[in-house]
């Protein structure tokens, strides 16, 4: 069968659903692409590049193709070129488009929606609101640092001290989480709320500090929040308003499925936050968290506040969104394709592709079959019914911070770094061994210390995050103690090289214990709210 890849019907939208890399992928299950000509190239993926991947490039027949794969629904004039009984694979909105649903089924055409796939973990990887989400997560910060006039990380500079930059986030799903990665590995120190009591595991595990709502919510069972009762509400309002006003940049990504976004800010709020202060409101398309956010603008309060509420984060950075989506498409085609034939199966027993169902094609009608059989018109399988996936998608999420946390701290991870590590602290108590039993029984003992201490620190030490080395080497530099005490009990030695080198023992661990101390509580008191470092540093 042959997949058509068509240009956005909308000249605003500059993503593609295939890129050269997912058109390869699509041949490799044994389908023909057609590729209109310029559809990726506002992505930057030329026409060559999918010629040298094995596409077709096709003009206005595109539309002719068994399956037309986009980002968003076709205009209705592009539709109308597709033949009775293709597919189509899209963005929809189905819940809020039902006279688009009965469109496609008057149209006769297979409709899938890729905003539709439930959250289960075995969907994770078609799951376009996800892949959306996470770039726009990534984005909402580059936009927020662009905005804000000071850096993100705290430094200690020859010109003084710089305090990082409070960044606090207003719901911890896939946007947030994304938002909350990104913020930290710019140095940023993060905050979060989240209406579901188990996001907080989420955001600590990011190294965010989580800030529950004092009210806690009902447990999710479908991996979306649910409303607030009034005394959750109040309580938020006033968590929300607090935060905000000690905040520099504030990120909302509050979403409930199927309702206008909560409002989380108002104007009030705004009002008591800092000058110079920013706030990304995600959810400006679908009404916004914030009562000032203009959506699709940014616009700066009269106290200096700036309010980004732009609808098209992902497609800020087409390249990436595009790639995405693609091996969402590629992911969707791996499930209906099972023997790479390049023949979809619609196996409307899998939930998956149930959930994403919109319409099924009458293809008795399509294929010129008997009359009285056909109908001539798809059968509108809206709404699918309900999928219980409890508990899956944090199971997923989890998966996803694994690998977020992990890219983010890659001094942790080569500092365990499996086999090596292993090897070393391996060799390391065999030659402990063996001089113990070589040894002099006098001296045996020393090195069986030695051997403890060299393992027990290197558990020690990979167990501490590489964020707090230095305060915990200032902390080891504590162990000069010993050199201290032997030096103290010798300086009164009649020999005057013992003598001296004692003295001088006593002055240079000293330094080091005290100086260490200093040092360390010079930068932890740069984390500390309203400490006199970073009074002195702003
Ligand atoms: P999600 O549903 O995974 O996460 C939303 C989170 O908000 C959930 O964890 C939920 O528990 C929480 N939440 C809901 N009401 C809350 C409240 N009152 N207080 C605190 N937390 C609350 O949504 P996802 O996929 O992370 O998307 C986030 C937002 O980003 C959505 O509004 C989405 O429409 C938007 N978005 C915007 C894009 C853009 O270009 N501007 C692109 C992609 C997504």
């Amino acid at each position: 069968m042959r997949i058509g890849i068509p240009r956005q019907t909308d000249p605003r939208q500059p993503l593609v659903a295939a890129t050269p890399d997912t058109v390869e992928k699509l041949i490799k299950l044994g389908y023909d692409v057609s590729v209109e000509s310029g559809a990726g190239t506002q992505s930057a993926y030329p026409d060559e590049l999918y010629l040298a991947a094995g596409a077709r490039i096709a003009g206005d027949d595109v539309w002719q193709s068994d399956i037309i794969a986009t980002l968003d629904t076709p205009s209705a004039a592009a539709r109308s070129r597709m033949r009775p009984g293709a597919t189509l694979i899209a963005r929809m909105a189905p819940a809020r488009n039902p006279e688009l649903i009965q469109e496609l089924a008057d149209a006769n055409l297979t409709a899938l929606a890729m905003d539709a796939v439930p959250r289960l973990s075995r969907a994770q990887s078609m799951d376009v609101l996800s892949s959306m989400a996470n770039i726009a997560g990534y984005r909402a910060v580059v936009e927020a640092a662009n905005a804000f006039g000071r850096l993100f990380t705290g430094q200690v500079t020859a010109a003084g001290k710089v305090p990082p930059t409070n960044v606090y986030v207003i719901g911890a799903g896939v946007g947030g989480l994304a938002a909350i990665g990104t913020a930290g590995s710019m140095g940023a120190i993060v905050r979060a709320t989240d209406l579901r009591p188990e996001a907080g595991e989420q955001v600590e595990s990011m190294g965010a500090e989580f800030i529950p709502i004092p009210v806690a919510a009902e447990k999710s069972d479908d991996g979306y929040a649910k409303e607030m009762s009034q005394s959750q509400a109040e309580a938020a309002a006033q968590l929300y308003s607090e935060q905000a006003a000690v905040a520099d940049i504030v990120i909302t990504t509050a979403n409930i499925p199927g309702r206008k976004s909560p409002l989380l800010l108002t104007a009030a709020d705004v009002e008591r936050m800092k000058p110079g202060s920013v706030i990304v409101d995600m959810a400006a398309a679908n009404g916004g968290n914030c009562e000032l956010t203009v959506p699709g603008e940014v616009t700066v309060t009269p106290g200096g506040v700036t309010i980004i509420g732009y609808t098209d984060l992902a497609g800020r950075l087409p390249g990436q969104a595009s790639q995405l989506y693609g091996q969402n498409i590629v992911n969707l085609f791996k499930l209906m394709t099972p023997n790479k034939d390049g023949q979809p199966t619609l196996d409307l027993e899998d939930e998956i592709i149930r959930g994403i169902t919109v319409t099924q094609a009458d293809t008795g009608a399509a294929a010129g079959a008997a009359a009285g059989a056909a109908t001539g018109k798809a059968a509108i399988l809206w709404p699918p019914p309900p999928v219980k996936v409890s508990a899956t998608p944090a199971a997923a999420k989890q998966e996803q911070l694994a690998a977020q946390a992990a890219a983010e701290e890659p001094e942790k991870v080569a500092f365990m770094g499996g086999k090596r590590a292993g090897v070393a602290l391996g060799v390391t108590i065999a030659v402990g061994v063996t001089l113990m039993l070589l040894s002099p029984s006098s001296i045996s003992t020393n090195y069986m210390v030695l051997t403890l201490a060299i393992v027990l620190g290197f558990y020690v030490i990979s167990a501490v995050t590489p964020r707090l080395h230095t305060p915990l080497m200032s902390e080891t530099n504590a162990i000069s103690g010993i050199v201290l005490i032997g030096a103290i009990l010798v300086v009164s030695s009649t020999n005057i090289v013992i003598s001296s080198l004692a003295f001088l023992a006593i002055v240079l661990s000293s330094i080091n214990i005290f100086g260490g101390f200093a040092i360390t509580d010079r930068m932890l008191g740069m984390f500390v709210k309203d400490s006199p470092a970073l009074k002195k540093a702003a």
